[in-house]
């Protein structure tokens, strides 16, 4: 029987053109989230929905939309949907981890290696036209080579982000609530710690943790407090797995060096204090943003949401 699918904001057309003809397709082809009122209205009566984590799905909207079979998140985290009510009222909730793994690995990099070697202010000063002569000591940064790097969270993405640590021939200290399998500790050539330790033995403390209760201000003023003068946080992951406030005080005064983030706890804003700090390097979410990671996240969305509607498993269910 032909189905419905509601897709709340925009997605590539080769994805779209996924769903089979015959199904109705409603297409918000934007990127501005829709209001709770606006999105129920126009779930109402669907049989899917495709949705990015600019959406917020929770018991109001499925108590609203009861013929609401599935919600397809295009993105890994899902802390825009309120699962449990999913599961109260039968839908299925499917995410897209994988595709996005090495892309966010990469760019989890980008940000320790641009907030090590200062690039974002060498390239302010630079096109500044600040550069008049050759300085001894201009913009000296930390080295990344040979140094102790702490991964909290060791799913997937923490695994890649490891992995290629071995190429700067870094020690590799690692943290999660379940400990990874021997065979992958020798893998990655990565040591289970208590998450003090971490803090306080890495060079680089990088986050990968989903956004839980559990992990809601994983980094406080405490854990900053018990970092390294010289380390430098990054975070790819969730941003209210950081208290912001507290991290703004900890660069400002100098607790810990520097940070590379790409996430925030109020998105898109940033806190203010954040804004004028010349040790942070700031990146608007767009972790997973390459042309062939965006563009598999959403075919793997709507092959997710076509599954569960023709009665087949999900291909990748949030579990
Ligand atoms: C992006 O933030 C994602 O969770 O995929």
């Amino acid at each position: 029987m032909a189905k419905s699918v509601f897709i709340s904001n925009v997605l590539p057309e080769e994805a779209r053109r996924l769903v089979p003809r015959e199904w109705a397709v409603e297409y918000n082809e934007t990127d501005i989230p829709l209001s709770k009122a606006e999105l129920i209205r126009r779930l109402q009566g669907k049989d899917g929905l495709v949705c990015h984590i600019i959406s917020t799905i929770d018991e109001e909207v499925f108590a609203a939309c009861s013929g609401l079979k599935v919600v397809a998140n295009v993105a890994v985290g899902f802390n825009n949907i309120d699962v449990a009510a999913a599961s109260r009222h039968g839908v299925v909730v499917t995410n897209t981890p994988d595709v996005l793994t090495e892309t966010t690995a990469d760019f989890a990099w980008t940000l320790l290696m641009a907030a090590a070697r200062r690039v974002v202010e060498a390239d302010r000063y630079a096109r500044a036209g600040e550069w008049k002569a050759w300085k001894w000591d201009l913009l000296w940064g930390a080295d990344v080579y040979g140094k102790p790097l702490g991964v909290m969270g060791f799913g997937r993405i923490g695994r890649a982000v490891a992995r290629r640590a071995s190429g700067f021939n870094m020690r590799v200290l690692y943290h999660d609530a379940v400990r990874a399998d021997a065979g992958a500790e020798r893998e990655l050539g990565a040591t289970f710690v208590a998450k003090e330790r971490l803090l306080a033995d890495a060079d680089f403390v990088t986050l990968h943790t989903n956004l839980t209760a559990e992990t809601r201000h994983l980094i406080d003023e405490v854990a900053l407090k018990r970092m390294k003068k010289t380390a430098i946080l990054v975070n790819a992951a969730r941003g209210p797995i950081v208290d912001e406030a507290a991290l703004v005080r900890a660069l400002r005064e100098g607790w810990i060096a520097g940070a590379g983030l790409d996430v925030f706890e109020e998105e898109p804003k940033i806190h203010p204090g954040l804004l004028p700090l010349q040790n942070v390097v700031l990146a608007p979410h767009i972790a997973s943003a390459s042309h062939d990671t965006r563009t598999g996240m959403a075919m793997l969305a709507v092959r997710n949401c076509i599954a569960v509607l023709e009665g087949k498993p999900p291909i990748t269910p949030v579990r």
